[in-house]
């Protein structure tokens, strides 16, 4: 949700810091602050909105520097104010520090300084660390460790989560950074280190990653890093080679990195399935299940968990799976499962869903499958990311970095994943090869239909300019359109803020149909043949109570302009793609409403890109 960047080098840090912020803005974006350390002082500058505001006023400041630290602040504790925001100083300013997380036990801890006569300037649970550390700090005997050792210290007493860099103004060129269920990494370069909360903040300088692990602490220098444990114990560094250049993540053109990352979608789809076929061409193949097929034919149920829009590609691998595996599959809310303490079958194997595999409510998720036996893997975008690290076995869905704050093409991506291991599972039980077959040529076959229908832009463009006014819509479809009708509605709610539904298209009659009118417009994903009959009757009654009917049909059904507003069509495909075809125009739509509303799309208020808070 925040984002952490840190540097110590030769450089100027001011400039890295604020480069690094521009990146990091939409994990979260209510305000932004630096802090640079030179000559033992540190210069600090805080701005409330957007880090454009920050960068104007740095523009003026003086902040000399060649160590510093930087921060974007989604508010858990505490206003949105200048105050608030990070970093923050420790009360005789000897620390300065940026925190991501929430220190669940910062009521005691405060108390326990407001006692030993520390005051506090703002309202957050992370002034509180900065204080905390200077308290042991003062008190360490270690002369050589003292800045390290009073942060190990320190975060013994704290309850919660966190990711840390901090500054201590009597320790020149020196940076401790930590972390607790709240990502960090550092980049390793040749006379200067870099930490971040998201690679794509220092993807610029360096491709030579570590990641840190829960419960560890580095101290970084210009030349050099050391990871230990909070314990001091030592720890295995594992550096990894970043697999993306920073082009990847501009936004080359496009007007918003929500659009651009929609266009991506061929391209991502192709990465999903790039050396992921049998060379008989009738099946799937994963290198990172770590499962054989043996074990994966003993599976008796599958469990998905996630959150958000990866939840809603729970849904679809539902209907994927259950129909092509014939596997029973259940689907949970993250957040739901992992306090539910629901009974599993022995047989059960978990799968979760991250795009950025570091929401806490799917980690956590995934640790209480973990915690009670159940084998667990993990289908996510972001190598190295926590949940990668922490499941069983998984698959990378490889579709680049995901920017715009509405998930687009990671989540085609990840239900293209799921449609391969339909495939797979399939095929290891009883899907006959033809079918196999088909069903290979029909994903080989994907990106090009999804780039058909991305060309249909101007005129979905123009049907989103005339529902743009309204302030309620539902998205009805059935089967596996129905979480493609909760997705569609997600995303127009997410980024226009117009309220919006989804609804299996019958259940509508069980309660939202007092909400249709003509002033609420209905959205219909009916590309299927074998119910068409079902999806037009339900457009009839919607139709029959004045509503404006948009559909998503296939070419050439007998869904034509007669039954609805506006049509979209899309062309045939395998029936386990259509979620993806269809995923396409809801996409457009909310891009295109939410341009028409005036909204501030790839920074849609209120909301982070990664959910790294319960
Ligand atoms: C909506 C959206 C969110 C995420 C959710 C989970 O457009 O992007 O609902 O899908 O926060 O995020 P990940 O996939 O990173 O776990």
């Amino acid at each position: 949700m925040c984002g952490i960047i840190g540097y110590v080098g030769n450089k100027s840090a001011v400039q890295i810091l604020l480069d690094g912020l521009i990146r990091l803005e939409y994990r979260g974006y209510d305000s932004a602050g630096i802090a640079t350390l030179a000559d033992s002082q540190f210069h600090v500058l805080r701005r409330v909105g957007r880090v454009e505001s920050l960068i104007n006023a740095a523009g003026e400041a003086d902040m000399a520097g060649h160590v510093g630290i930087g921060h974007t602040r989604w508010a858990t504790h505490g206003v949105v104010s200048e105050k608030n925001a990070h970093p923050h100083q420790s009360f005789h300013g000897l620390f300065s520090i940026t925190h991501n997380g929430v220190v669940e036990n910062y009521e005691s801890i405060k108390e326990f300084l407001l006692a030993r006569g520390f005051t506090f300037e703002s309202e957050t649970d992370s002034e509180i660390l900065a204080n905390l550390i200077e308290y042991h700090f003062n008190k360490e005997t270690d002369s050589e460790n003292r800045f390290l050792k009073s942060v190990q210290k320190a975060l013994f007493h704290v309850r919660g989560t966190y990711g840390l860099a901090i500054l201590c103004r009597d320790c020149a060129d020196e940076m401790v950074v930590a972390r607790k269920s709240s990502p960090l990494l550092i980049g390793v370069g040749e006379g200067e280190m870099f930490v971040a909360s998201d690679v794509s903040a220092i993807a610029r300088y360096t491709h030579d990653i570590v990641y840190l692990n829960d419960g560890e602490i580095a101290r970084l220098t210009p030349a050099d890093f050391s990871i230990t444990t909070l314990r001091n114990e030592s720890v295995d560094v594992v550096k990894c080679e970043l697999d993306w250049q920073i082009e990847d993540a501009d936004r080359s053109g496009y007007e918003h990195y929500m659009l651009k990352e929609i266009f991506e979608q061929p391209r991502a789809l192709e990465n999903a399935m790039r050396g992921r076929f049998s060379d008989d061409l009738s099946t799937a193949r994963f290198g990172g299940l770590r499962m054989t097929i043996r074990e994966l034919r003993q599976v008796d149920r599958i469990l998905f968990c996630a959150c958000g829009t990866a939840w809603i590609a729970c849904l679809v691998a539902e209907y994927l799976i259950e129909k092509y595996a014939r596997i029973p599959v259940e689907v949970e809310y993250a957040s739901e499962f992992r306090y539910k303490n629901s009974p599993l079958d022995k047989n059960t194997l978990v799968f979760v869903i991250s795009q950025s595999g570091e929401t806490l409510d799917t980690m956590a998720a995934l640790q209480e499958a973990k915690r009670k036996g159940f084998r667990t893997l993990a289908i996510t975008n972001v190598v190295g990311s926590t949940i990668a690290r922490e499941s069983d076995g998984g698959i990378y869905q490889h579709s680049g970095p995901e920017i715009g704050v509405a998930s687009t093409k990671a989540f085609t991506a990840q239900i293209c994943v799921a449609a391969m291991l339909a495939l797979y599972l399939g095929r290891i039980r009883d899907m006959s090869f033809e079918e196999g077959v088909l069903f290979v040529q029909a994903l080989h076959d994907l990106p090009n239909v999804v780039e058909r229908v991305l060309a249909q832009k101007d005129s979905i463009e123009k049907i989103a300019e005339k529902y743009a006014h309204h302030n309620d819509m539902l998205f009805l479809g059935r089967q596996e359109m129905f979480p493609i009708a909760l997705e569609g509605a997600l995303k127009l709610k997410e980024i226009s803020y117009m309220h919006s539904e989804g609804y299996p298209a019958a259940e509508m009659k069980h309660g939202p149909i007092a909400l249709v009118s003509e002033k609420c417009p209905c959205f219909f994903l009916a590309p299927q043949r074998s119910i068409l009959q079902k999806n037009i009757a339900n457009i009839q009654e919607v139709r029959s109570r004045r509503a404006k009917v948009i559909a998503v049909a296939t070419v050439g059904s007998e869904l034509g302009e007669k039954f609805v507003d506006d049509l979209i069509p899309i062309p045939e495909v395998h029936p386990a793609l259509q979620p993806i075809v269809a995923t396409i125009p809801v996409q457009l739509f909310a891009y295109y409403v939410a341009k028409f509303r005036g909204c501030d799309i790839d920074k849609p208020r209120n909301l982070a890109k990664s959910v790294t808070v319960e």
